[in-house]
């Protein structure tokens, strides 16, 4: 795997803040990479030095093998940026905004239409084709917004906080979108507070907390590393006085729970150490015991336990 988006010891100094500290991530190509932290972790700034809108203090960064401070314009040539405001735009219908931002990267006029109606088509917003974009909703704007970054067909996507503010339909729906376009063969980096996006889409996750890394890699690792314990739910039929003997005498379990409720089953929860085979072992012992399991499932272990243990609350 070759990383396209490649940052080496960056720091961002603001007079006396460090926003970004000896900051060192990679993004390979064609992944859907979301950059969380908490507020003023530094995702913006690390941003805008990528997309050559800000100088670092120290350190480099590569877009597609090109260095943001000695390339800048070869960078700016391969990203789409989206900021994290929208900006005003007085006077001007949705298809016009488009065309000034092709125009902007030099597409020719007769192209423009069918680009314009293709970006449209993507977002869903040709049927606003005509309406003033200072009239769309925050979730169209978002799309509008969205497609501008697309205009000249960029490899790289640097989305800050692409779905922020959304109602859940919209929220989905740019969240579809990034696996679009990631199917198109682009690689996304994109920054959210909204971990539940970043569970479902993403292939790589980096948390940033006080301008640092606190920890990168996929989901299931960082899961791995950060709980390394297991939560199983067992339903049994009938009493759980046997079942609780056998767990609480079998290795590796650590706590059981008894959470039955008075329906004719009973419902344990045991948290135990092992990987996925002792998981399945434990199950496999269950069942050559004859104890009558109905349902044996792993609790998921979400990303919101594992950014809460990951951060400490420091606030830069
Ligand atoms: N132009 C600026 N001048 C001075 N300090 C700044 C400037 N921009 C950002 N900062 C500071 O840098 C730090 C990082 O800010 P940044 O906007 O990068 O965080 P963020 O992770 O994007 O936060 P959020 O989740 O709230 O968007 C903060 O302490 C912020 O106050
Ligand atoms: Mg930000």
């Amino acid at each position: 795997m070759t990383a396209i988006i490649d940052i080496k010891g960056l720091t961002k100094r603001y007079k006396t803040i460090t926003a970004v500290d000896d900051l060192t991530l990679s993004v390979e190509e064609g992944s859907i990479y979301g950059f969380v932290g908490p507020n003023g972790a530094g995702k913006t700034t690390t941003m805008q030095v990528l997309t050559t809108l800000l100088k670092p203090t120290a350190g480099e960064a590569f877009v597609a093998g090109y260095s943001v401070t000695r390339n800048p314009r070869d960078v700016r040539r391969v990203i789409g940026y989206m900021p994290d405001f929208f900006g005003v735009y007085d006077d001007m219908k949705v298809w016009e905004y488009l065309d000034f931002f092709a125009a902007c990267y030099d597409i020719p006029e007769s192209d423009r239409p069918p680009l314009i109606a293709d970006l449209l088509a993507l977002v869903d917003l040709s049927h606003r084709a005509d309406d003033m974009v200072d009239g769309l909703s925050r979730g169209m704007k978002q799309r509008l917004c969205l497609a501008r970054t697309l205009t000249h067909d960029p490899q790289v996507l640097i989305l800050d906080e692409p779905a922020s503010g959304l109602d859940p339909r919209a929220r989905v729906e740019i969240r579809q979108l990034l696996v679009e376009l990631a199917g198109m063969g682009k690689t996304v980096f994109f920054s959210t507070h909204i971990l539940a996006d970043v569970q479902e889409i993403c292939t790589q996750v980096g948390i940033i907390e006080a301008g640092k890394l606190v920890m990168q890699g996929d989901i299931e690792d960082m899961q791995r590393q950060l709980i390394p314990y297991r939560e199983v739910v067992i339903t049994l039929i009938g009493g759980a006085d046997k079942a609780k003997d056998f767990l609480f005498a079998y290795e590796g379990v650590q706590v059981v729970e008894d959470r039955s409720a008075d329906n004719g089953r009973s419902r344990l929860h045991v948290t135990m150490a092992g990987d996925d085979m002792a998981v399945s072992q434990l199950l496999a012992a269950m069942v050559a015991a004859e104890f009558p399991v109905m349902h044996f499932t792993e609790e998921t272990r979400d990303l919101e336990s594992v950014f809460m243990r990951a951060t400490k609350g420091i606030v830069s």
